[in-house]
């Protein structure tokens, strides 16, 4: 299959998958096996043993792959273990450039895990992509950021960013999770890697965790393969499969939700009780003009700083019901959660506050419900913080 000359939509539904050549079965089979037959020793007919190689794994690589107009895909047990398996690729002595707003995880493997290891992050707000240059040191081997930022919604230009990391020889990693291919593909905009949370929008069913890294770049495959086997994080047959089935609804699901995501943003803007919304889609938005030129669509995250102390942001998340007070995002469920007491509570309170995670932002995952159905329930959980 020619990708390149193929749509999202297409490419979701068939990319990697071609009928079972024994059944001819249409949808990809869950090869549950963990070792496989060889004819003569050291000789492999495809693949050897699950943590290298597995038919239902590479199926879900290569669609992956297609998707973000790369040329190798990686599938792993969760986004964290993409993230981690890339990070391995580095030694101890060498530096970090990070975007300031990044998932809290991230932040907590790079402060955490890798610091303590010798590789030392420096985190720098890229909206304006010159500050990058003051970050780096000779040492620097990676610039790591996500777009739009979890939680505060903000944007990094990737073509600017990956055209200054060009010059200076340093691979550009975006973790797309938020924008997801059908937004945006950060690999056709420069980038030298992408990696994913597959639990979120990927996947989209809240029902697997898994993660994926994606490159066009073959020194950089060849360590992260290497890493990845090494390593061994990587997901079941069983997830792999979940993944690849959740994907061929990607598009669908990414436009829906988008366009709910702007019908609430933009009345949420509006009303008594919130004092900004972040949303790329909307006009007030700081990097709007650069979301109209880098994303296909808004997206489906609305971040709300309610007028509000913690008890009444704890009151108004407890009063939803059609919005599951939860962590993650990305799902066809809706979903709302408290970033500064939930996921990114392990991020320093001073840094919290610097980048304005404050106590009344509210994170919303704006899901397929029928969307004024989700705005009686934000009306109905205003109500009950008396906002
Ligand atoms: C933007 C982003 N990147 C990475 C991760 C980590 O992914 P996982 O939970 O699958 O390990 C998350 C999880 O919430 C995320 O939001």
């Amino acid at each position: 299959m020619h990708s390149d000359k193929l749509g999202l939509d297409t490419l979701a539904i068939h990319a990697g998958q071609e009928p079972d050549p024994t059944h001819a079965a249409v949808m990809q089979p869950i090869v549950m096996a963990s070792t496989f037959a060889q004819a003569e020793p050291g000789k492999p007919k495809l693949f050897e043993y699950s943590r290298s190689g597995n038919p239902t794994r590479q199926a879900l690589e290569s669609c992956l792959a297609a998707l973000e107009g790369g040329t190798h895909g990686f599938a792993f047990a969760s986004g964290s273990a993409a993230t981690l398996t890339l990070l391995h690729t580095l030694k101890p002595g060498d530096h970090i450039v990070s975007g300031d707003d990044v998932y809290g995880g991230t932040f907590r493997l790079f402060d955490k895990v890798l610091k303590p290891m010798g590789v030392n992050t420096t985190f720098v707000d890229l909206r304006q992509p010159e500050r990058l240059e003051s970050a780096i040191t000779p040492q620097t081997r990676l610039v790591w950021m996500e777009t739009p930022t979890n939680p505060m919604l903000k944007l990094f230009d990737i073509e600017a960013i990956a055209a200054r990391c060009k010059t200076h020889g340093i691979p550009l990693a975006v973790d797309n999770t938020f924008a997801s291919p059908v937004i945006q593909q950060p690999l056709k905009l420069g980038a030298a890697i992408v990696v994913h949370s597959t639990t979120k929008y990927i996947n989209g069913h809240s029902d697997v965790v898994g993660g994926a890294l994606i490159t066009s770049d073959d020194a950089i495959a060849e360590r992260v393969g290497f890493y990845q086997n090494a390593i061994g994080g990587v997901p079941s047959p069983f997830d792999c499969y979940m993944v690849l089935r959740g994907i061929k609804t990607l598009p669908v699901r990414m436009r829906h939700q988008a366009q709910s995501a702007e019908i609430l943003a933009r009345r949420l803007e509006g009303r008594k009780g919130v004092k900004t919304v972040h949303y790329p889609g909307l006009e007030s938005h700081p990097d709007h003009a650069l979301a109209k030129r880098q994303m296909r669509l808004p997206g489906a995250m609305v971040s709300v700083d309610l007028a509000a102390n913690v008890d009444q942001a704890k009151r108004f998340l407890s009063a939803l019901r059609i919005f599951t007070l939860a962590e993650s995002l990305g799902g066809v469920e809706s979903l709302a959660e408290h970033p500064a007491i939930m996921t990114h509570a392990s991020i320093p309170k001073e840094t919290r506050d610097a980048i304005g995670i404050g106590d009344g932002l509210v994170r919303l995952s704006v899901g397929l419900e029928d969307v004024e159905d989700l705005w009686a329930d934000l009306e109905g959980a205003f109500a009950a913080a008396a906002l």
